[in-house]
This record gives structure tokens, C-alpha cells and sequence, in this order.
């Protein structure tokens, strides 16, 4: 990571929340990724690290479902946009850091929560391994990734071969439904659920 990388993350801050599922403004694409939230994670409460939360959408959305949510951005306007999102609302904070060693604490967490972001890291296999050190004994990475029509992402078999290879169990699930994203899409869009092996 290079203070440049996060300058670039910074400039596109302002309007990060226009595209639907960034801002989730529209009631239909909210209840469609608070639905899909509520399916791949336990219950609440539980505790959650939102890690690359850009401008804390989906952390709040948690915490306004009773998940206590830290946020992580290498990012400063992300985090400050995120913060100031969530406002005095209670359960979410927010950290600058970059995720491929974020300052949290091991075994601490139910849920590590990661949408868009692992694709874009120099090391995905190490950083999941680190990730998997955040998460409680029965704790799950919940991993929202995409291989775009600009050629960029990675596929369902690679995120799922790169769980794997943290030493947990996959589930893939496909995220088709234009709801998700505020118009159909052609491309490959998922999520993938990665809890220890048996
Ligand atoms: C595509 S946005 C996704 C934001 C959020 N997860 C969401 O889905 O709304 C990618 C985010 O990851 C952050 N990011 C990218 N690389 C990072 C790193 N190494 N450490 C911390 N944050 C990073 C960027 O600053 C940006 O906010």
C-alpha cells in the first residue's frame, strides 16, 4: 500500500455514495443487500469488521440491525464520511488502517465483512490468513467480490480456491438480482461465506 493508493481512494470519497449499491439510497436496493446481510451472517449480536468500509454503508446498516461494527479504511475521507454517517448512532467506529494488517484484535470477531476490496489487494492469500486470525472459533469471512465487465475482480473460483487455502469451508452464493446493484448487470457477482472446517 502506498499513500498514493489512498489518496486515490480519498478523491473518489465525495461521490462514492451516487452508484446504487455504494450509497444504498434507493429503498429497494437497501432491502435487498440488508436481506443479504441478514442470510450470510449470524444473528444479532455479533461482533463485525468491516474491513475496506469505504464511506461505512454497510457498517451502518449492521449496526442499525444491533451488530457492533469496526470499520477499517486506509482511506482518511472514507472513514470520515463514515463516521460522520453513522453520527451518534451506537454499535460502529471507524479507523484509518490499511486491511492488509489491520490493528484489531485476534479472535475477536464473529464476522470479518469485506465487499469489493480483496481483488485489489497485492497479497489476497496472505491477507485472508490474517483475516482468518480476527474471527472467534466459530467465527465466518463474508466476502462480496465480483469479475467485472472492465476485466477487473476475481472470479467465484478464485475467491472460493483463496478461502480455501485460509484452511476454511466455501459457500459460494451468485448476486444476479438486479436488486442489488440498481439495474441488471452481465457480469460475475457474488458473495462467498468461508467458516472453519468441521
Ligand atoms: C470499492 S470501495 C468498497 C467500499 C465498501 N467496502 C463498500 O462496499 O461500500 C474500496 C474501499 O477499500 C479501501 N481500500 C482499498 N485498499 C485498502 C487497504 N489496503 N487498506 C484499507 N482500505 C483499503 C478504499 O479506500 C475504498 O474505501
Amino acid at each position: 500500500m502506498t499513500s498514493r493508493d489512498s489518496q486515490v481512494w480519498d478523491a473518489q470519497a465525495a461521490t462514492f455514495d451516487d452508484e446504487p449499491d455504494h450509497g444504498l439510497h434507493d429503498p429497494l436496493v437497501r432491502e435487498a443487500w440488508q436481506s443479504l446481510l441478514r442470510s450470510l451472517l449470524p444473528p444479532a449480536p455479533a461482533r463485525v469488521a468491516d474491513l475496506g468500509c469505504g464511506t461505512g454503508t454497510l457498517s451502518l446498516l449492521l449496526a442499525t440491525d444491533g451488530y457492533a461494527v469496526d470499520g477499517v479504511d486506509f482511506a482518511p475521507e472514507m472513514v470520515r464520511r463514515a463516521t460522520a454517517k453513522a453520527g451518534t448512532f451506537p454499535g460502529s467506529a471507524f479507523v484509518v488502517g490499511d486491511v492488509a494488517d489491520p490493528a484489531l484484535t485476534d479472535g475477536a470477531y464473529d464476522v470479518v465483512l469485506c465487499r469489493h476490496v480483496l481483488w485489489a489487494l497485492p497479497s489476497p492469500a496472505q491477507v485472508l490468513e490474517r483475516w482468518t486470525r480476527l474471527l472467534t472459533p466459530t467465527g465466518r469471512l463474508v466476502l462480496v467480490e465480483g469479475s467485472w465487465s472492465t476485466g477487473a475482480g476475481l472470479t467465484t473460483a478464485e475467491t472460493v480456491a483463496l478461502v480455501e487455502g485460509a484452511g476454511l469451508d466455501a459457500e459460494a452464493h451468485r448476486l444476479d438480482d438486479p436488486a442489488y446493484w440498481g439495474r441488471p448487470i452481465s457480469d460475475e457477482r457474488y458473495a462467498v461465506v468461508g467458516r472453519r472446517l468441521a
